[in-house]
């Protein structure tokens, strides 16, 4: 019996998602120190690394997770991991992406990770942003909303100051319905805009504002872009 279309579909994007990956990993030499993302995507990687070490290859490669997520993953599957402390410079960092305009910009943080995604981003020479072709928008905001990671203390009050510059605004919540809590202990909130114009002009908006601790757009952040689909693996690089 063939997959029913949904599930086809379901199966192309897994495995685009994985194809970008594993072209990512082969940026990967021995001895450097690799930032791990997280998402599904960025999960192939780690697979993909665990899988190369079961072969005998770049087993002296560490690993600085982007979550606990990562974390547990990558410990399950053998990879040694290291910190931020003790390489406060990575060689490169691969993560997924939840939208990428043609400049390829980004919004990152649907899944939660956003603050040590950015972290370990700026800190690498080289970051390598893996998606599948369902990923790329015309435009920031069309697809998805802005997660924006808040301290607990006073969160409504930036909530408020999210409407004023026009967002819609939801608070993220876990599972159980209670308020979704980050790696950090932060709560998110999402913030719809709609399709950005200026991308830059609100980051600094959101940077201006205490209690805002950080936020999903990553903006001249990509060094690469692994992008998979129906025609194919492509590699795109900034203008
Ligand atoms: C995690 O916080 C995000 O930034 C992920 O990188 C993003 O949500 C992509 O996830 P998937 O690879 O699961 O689509």
């Amino acid at each position: 019996m063939s997959p029913s279309p949904e599930k086809g579909a379901a199966n192309d994007i897994d495995r685009h998602k994985r194809e970008a990956a594993e072209r990512a990993v082969e940026s990967i030499q021995p001895g450097m120190v690799v930032g791990l993302g997280t998402g599904s995507t960025a999960a192939f990687v780690v697979h993909r690394l665990a899988a190369l070490r079961g072969e005998g290859k770049l087993l002296d490669v560490k690993g600085v997770p982007t979550s606990r997520r990562t974390a547990v993953l990558a410990e399950s599957l053998g990879i040694p991991l290291t910190t931020l402390e003790a390489h406060p410079v990575l060689d490169v960092c691969i993560d997924g992406a939840d939208e990428v305009d043609p400049e390829l910009r980004l919004i990152k943080g649907g899944g939660g990770a956003l603050l040590r995604e950015k972290i370990v981003a700026q800190a690498s020479r080289r970051v390598i942003i893996v998606v599948d072709e369902g990923k790329l928008s015309p435009r920031l905001g069309t697809r998805w909303a802005v997660p924006v990671e808040v301290l607990p203390f006073g969160w409504r009050s930036q909530a408020l100051y999210l409407e004023g510059l026009g967002a819609r605004v939801t608070q993220r919540l876990g599972p159980e319905g209670s308020p979704f809590v980050t790696d950090q202990g932060h709560f998110i909130l999402d913030c719809a805009w709609g399709a950005l114009e200026h991308p830059e002009a609100l980051a600094a908006r959101l940077q201006a504002r205490a209690g805002i601790v950080e936020h999903g757009l990553f903006l001249g952040l990509t060094s690469e872009l692994i992008v998979a689909g129906s025609r194919g693996v492509e590699v795109r690089r900034p203008g």
